[in-house]
């Protein structure tokens, strides 16, 4: 039986076929994204270049010899490829525990396809049970997590993460999020949010995931 780590290798190397022949990607962040990226740069000669999500990433596009864009000479990109903690079944997401959200968002909102990659443990019918990220500008970090409070939620500050953008990351425990759209719509208006970690309006447009030793897409 496969560990996590290889489920998320394999999942990652069967994303590659979605981007073959598309000259500027988009790409995410995290583990499973590394070696998406391990197994992009055996076909870097098709690729013009990649926009990267996060500095850790930004590093390892280089390292395989990946150009990495800005997304403000791009313009709209065809393909974004991505992990996510949490899936629902309308491939509704959270994001953000590598604390990329930000630039992640930014990046799913910019692409006409979201291609969503994970291991099978990251499917939930109902999201909420992984803390939910928010990036907070740091002098609001107590003033947000009173208003997440009243919410519902048990925020946590990550202590000692800062952001690429120089910003905090609150946690929320304890959500079940029955309406995800909702829920972001009514975390964005809260001033001082950077970003919430739901990915509810701009969904995945396809999940690639690992059931058992298996790919499934939906
Ligand atoms: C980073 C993210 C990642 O996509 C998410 O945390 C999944 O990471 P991994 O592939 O390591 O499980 O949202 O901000």
């Amino acid at each position: 039986m496969s560990t996590q780590d290889e489920l998320k290798r394999k999942v990652a190397e069967a994303a590659v076929p979605y981007v073959k022949g598309i000259g500027i990607i988009g790409v995410g962040t995290g583990s499973t994204i590394r070696y998406f990226i391990d197994a992009l740069a055996d076909f870097k000669s098709d690729i013009e270049g990649a926009v990267s999500s996060s500095v850790a990433t930004t590093e390892h596009l280089k390292k395989v010899g990946i150009p990495v864009l800005d997304l403000n000479e791009t313009g709209t990109l065809d393909i974004y490829v991505d992990g996510a903690d949490e899936i629902n079944p309308v491939k509704q997401l959270i994001k953000g525990g590598g604390a990329a959200l930000t630039r992640e968002k930014i990046i799913a909102a910019a692409s006409k396809k979201f291609v969503c990659i994970a291991d099978g443990s990251k499917r939930v019918d109902v999201l909420g049970k992984f803390p939910l990220p928010i990036e907070v500008i740091p002098m609001a970090r107590s003033y947000v997590a009173r208003e997440l409070v009243k919410l519902g939620g048990q925020p946590v500050w990550r202590e000692n993460c800062v952001t690429d953008n120089h910003n905090h990351i609150i946690d929320v425990h304890n959500l079940t999020i029955t309406n995800p759209i909702e829920l972001e719509q009514t975390i964005n208006h809260i001033t001082g949010v950077v970003c919430v970690g739901l990915f509810a309006m701009r969904p995945a447009d396809v999940v690639l995931v690992t059931d058992g030793e298996q790919i499934v897409s939906f």
